[in-house]
């Protein structure tokens, strides 16, 4: 395997969910753009590109994020939330991978934050109890018909985690099932 692919591996088994961050270190400008760029790569079924991102890097947004999930209290040290949040339907037509392309979009940009050197975190949004997902998009006033799909929490990582390795076996067949 040459170098440029090796490294590209290493990255995607090294991306861990990073709950403690450094809240004195702020996600340059560079880096956002970047991390924008790789979520905007991702695969969308019928390039319908659904996806729309909310860059949170404000304290106060941030704090009232984390007072809201129940599983996101990181927030209040992370430096930066990238919302994930989709069109569901356009021109009276129902997109009905959204939820596939915007996962795709969330898997770029965790991994993108973790070959620039930050640690992140996916929070889910759209499951929660007590209306989660509408209590979100109330904060950060995105608009009705617009899914909030879920969170990067993203910051310079104050944990360290083991990169995964290995194949599950229970989740591996050959041939068929
Ligand atoms: C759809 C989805 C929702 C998640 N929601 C949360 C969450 O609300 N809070 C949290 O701390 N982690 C959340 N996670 C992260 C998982 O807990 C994590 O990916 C899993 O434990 C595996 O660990 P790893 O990411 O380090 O491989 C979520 C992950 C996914 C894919």
């Amino acid at each position: 395997m040459n170098r440029i692919s090796r490294d590209a591996i290493d990255n995607i088994l090294s991306r861990r969910s990073i709950r403690r961050f450094d809240p004195s270190v702020r996600v340059d400008d560079a880096s956002l753009k970047t991390i924008l760029e790789c979520a905007c790569a991702a695969p969308s079924a019928n390039n319908y590109r659904p996806w729309h991102f909310i860059a949170v890097d404000s304290r106060e947004t941030l704090d009232s994020m984390a007072d809201l999930h129940p599983y996101g209290k990181m927030l209040k040290t992370a430096a930066l939330a990238i919302v994930v949040c989709s069109e569901t339907e356009r021109e009276g037509r129902v997109l009905r991978y959204w939820e596939e392309d915007c996962s795709a979009a969330m898997q770029n940009i965790l991994l993108s934050a973790n070959a620039l050197g930050f640690g992140s975190v996916w929070l889910g949004a759209r499951h929660g109890d007590n209306d989660l997902e509408g209590k979100l998009k109330s904060l950060l006033n995105v608009p009705a018909g617009i899914a909030l799909m879920g969170i990067a929490a993203i910051g310079r990582a104050l944990e360290t985690k083991d990169p995964h390795k290995g194949i599950d076996p229970h989740s591996l067949h050959y041939g068929k099932w």
